[in-house]
């Protein structure tokens, strides 16, 4: 029995209803408990009526989705015709993990993909851990029925579950899910109804549940493609040393976008970029534009990665020796003197960091 069907049946043991974990609302039954239960009475009728009935049949007819498209978007064609592929059958559910290294791309191809599907419903849900599973289903609810919005949140999300599981013609994109465990019993929910596609940064434990599909960093064509267009967006702009800015976190898609908005917004050429890089790489791995995401730069996500590694100290000890066997050569000028990262806005490459 799924973790909502036990809530429903401990929240509802006396609700003569249809609509799962919501008691009809006619007069005469309500004055009736009225009498037993004044407070859940009361909060019974604050509610408009369409939130005693289930969500309907033809809620998603106009079409329901939170599903923003990745602008610009860049390569990924193979990944984009093995997802194709592999939701081109009817029928059960699908489930693909998209797993990779923070900051490679998955929720980007996911996103890509799932805006491209004509699905009438296309839902993304944060899925860390079963509490924001449970929000996303509710925050489903909602978008799909309006009036559902004066309902407990797990009533809500027992709403979602129940419409999900009457219906074929949607896709859910749970996000970044930590352990296939989190999405058992929403599987088990809709009972093999709809798509749902998954990314993960966990390389294991998913033979149950999905065909997996590993993502790798992008094409060097493709990084620079996206550097580019990120850099120039405002106006033509000096392009020269792009690839090799792109080519020093090898491609990753976090760090070449963090890197492409910081030399547009700051006016760095990508060669001044580069020469700073090399001088304060753990400063420039941390500086996010400054509209961007300070919680999404390539030394948050690296170091969330590190930190899971304080448990398994040798895992560290590890590391550390292989760095030695990192294939580029220590460089020639090295060492520098020690210096405080670059002043924003840099005032040039050249400058000293602290004049
Ligand atoms: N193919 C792509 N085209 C354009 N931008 C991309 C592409 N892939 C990734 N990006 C951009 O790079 C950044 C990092 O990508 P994304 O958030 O998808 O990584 P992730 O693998 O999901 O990371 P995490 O494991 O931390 O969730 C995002 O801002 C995203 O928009
Ligand atoms: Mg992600």
């Amino acid at each position: 029995m799924t973790r909502w069907r036990r809530r429903r049946r401990a929240a509802d043991a006396d609700a003569p209803t249809a609509a799962p974990g919501v008691s009809a609302t006619a007069g005469s039954k309500a004055a009736e408990r009225d009498m037993v239960n004044p407070v859940a009475i009361r909060a019974e009728f604050a509610l408009p009526p369409e939130a005693y009935a289930p969500i309907p049949d033809d809620a998603a007819r106009a079409g329901v989705s939170n599903i923003r498209r990745i602008v610009p978007f860049v390569g990924r064609a193979g990944e984009l015709g093995a997802l194709k592929a592999a939701f081109a059958g009817a029928g059960e559910v699908v489930v693909h993990a998209v797993h990779g290294l923070g900051g490679v791309g998955k929720s980007a191809l996911a996103a890509h993909w799932a805006a491209t599907r004509d699905e009438q419903v296309r839902w993304w849900i944060t899925a860390e851990d079963p509490t924001k599973v449970d929000a996303g289903l509710s925050a489903l609810a909602r978008a799909l029925h309006p009036g559902l919005v004066g309902l407990p949140a797990e009533l809500q999300t027992q709403r979602a579950l129940a419409w999900l599981a009457g219906h074929d013609d949607w896709l859910l994109v749970l996000d970044n899910v930590e352990d296939p465990a989190h999405i058992d019993l929403l599987l088990d929910g809709v009972g093999g109804r709809g798509r749902v596609l998954v990314t993960t940064r966990r390389a294991t434990g998913w033979h149950r549940h999905a065909t997996t599909i590993r993502l790798g960093v992008l094409e060097s064509a493709d990084a620079l493609d996206l550097f580019t267009r990120i850099l120039t967006h405002q106006g033509p702009r000096e392009v020269e040393g792009a690839a090799a800015v792109c080519a020093e976190p090898g491609h990753l898609a976090l760090a070449v976008e963090q890197a492409a908005a910081y030399c547009a917004q700051t006016g760095t050429a990508p060669r001044a970029y580069l020469d700073m890089l090399d001088r304060w790489p753990a400063a420039m791995f941390a500086a996010a534009a400054t509209n961007g995401d300070s919680r999404r730069t390539v030394a948050r996500i690296w170091n969330l990665t590190l930190d899971r590694l304080a448990d398994t100290p040798f895992a560290g000890e590890l590391l550390r020796i292989l760095a030695w066997y990192a294939p580029r050569p220590h460089p020639p000028h090295s060492p520098r003197p020690l210096g405080a990262p670059p002043t924003w806005p840099p005032r040039s490459a050249d400058s000293s960091p602290t004049a």
